[in-house]
């Protein structure tokens, strides 16, 4: 039977979702008030894509899914909080996420920065407590440089240092922004579901492996930023569960904005291509990697 995409994801977002219930849980000394802001922007109706990408990695290396489980966890944690942190007035200033007010409309300013700190202080912890020790330290790595200065938070710097600025605007600088605060995360995301599925040892096939998984993960990132940008443009509030129109508005650089929807729809396809090509060679246990990114090209959410 072929694999059916649909059936996968509500599969694997329901057991994150438990999951994530479950860790929050045993945080049994921390103020509830700040649990409570922490769940609420962790188990809102997210896509789980960073997750799925994990589960599909380990996949890819011959792994069982059980073992992902905690690297799957830290990534969406990761993920929730850079999401709550760019919601922030100082940052994006939007009131809308995941079709629900924002973390700082619902909870405040301080204690959403401080959920966004739980969250990224507990997804290391989760690393820490659930792999072996020399797994768990090259997990943190991965999702250390992935979601740090040189990943994820200093795209965010840039992305903001590009809004309303009187630079000369390329494509350059465009997929610069693009593959640190976007893809950045999503490259770490494969790394941790092989380092998960292997343990330390990455050398040999699995060198070729995460080699693949590396121009993958590239090309996912940035078609992944590209249908962002244009749900922004073409999108609407009931399906996305953001507010539209925001970034014309805040001057930011996008697709889009600088290429107009239709050379952004071309980009988007020819990255996919070189995607697909990547994972090809896996044969059926690079499948779902091949579903998940048609499905991302195609999204409206
Ligand atoms: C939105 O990410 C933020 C970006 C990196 C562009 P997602 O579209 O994956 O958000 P959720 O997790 O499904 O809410
Ligand atoms: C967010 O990018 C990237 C991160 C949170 C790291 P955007 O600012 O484009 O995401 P949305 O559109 O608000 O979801
Ligand atoms: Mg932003
Ligand atoms: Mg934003
Ligand atoms: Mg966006």
């Amino acid at each position: 039977m072929s694999f059916n995409l649909k059936d996968y994801l509500a599969v694997r977002q329901a057991l994150v979702d438990r999951e994530l219930e479950a860790l929050l849980a045993r945080e049994a000394d921390a103020p509830a008030e700040l649990i409570d802001a922490m769940r609420y922007s962790l188990l809102a109706p997210g896509k789980r894509l960073r997750p799925v990408l994990v589960f599909m990695a380990a996949q890819a290396a011959g792994g069982a899914e059980g073992q992902a489980i905690p690297a799957a966890c830290a990534v969406e944690m990761i993920h929730t909080y850079s999401l709550i942190h760019d919601d922030l007035p100082a940052m994006d200033d939007d009131d809308l996420r995941r079709g629900m007010p924002t973390c700082h409309k619902k909870f405040g300013e301080a204690l959403a920065i401080l959920a966004g700190d739980g969250l990224l202080t507990l997804a290391f912890q989760v690393l820490a407590d659930g792999y072996p020790a020399k797994t768990a330290a090259a997990c943190c790595l991965a999702l250390a440089k992935g979601s740090g200065a040189a990943g994820m938070v200093g795209g965010q710097v840039d992305d903001l240092a590009w809004e309303n600025n009187d630079r000369p605007r390329s494509v350059t600088a465009l997929e610069h922004i693009h593959e640190f605060k976007t893809g950045a995360l999503f490259r770490a995301c494969l790394r941790l579901g092989v380092i998960a599925a292997q343990g330390e040892h990455t050398d040999g096939p699995v060198r070729d492996l995460l080699d693949r998984l590396d121009v993958y993960g590239r090309c996912f990132g940035l078609v992944f930023q590209i249908t962002d940008d244009l749900i922004d443009v073409e999108g609407n509030v009931a399906d996305s569960g953001k507010q539209v129109g925001k970034d014309a508005a805040r001057g930011k650089l996008t697709y889009p904005g600088l290429l107009g929807v239709e050379e952004s729809r071309a980009r988007a396809a020819a990255l996919t291509q070189q995607a697909l090509e990547a994972v090809s060679p896996l044969g059926a246990a690079g499948e779902p990697l091949l579903e998940l990114m048609r499905f991302v090209l195609a999204r409206d959410r």
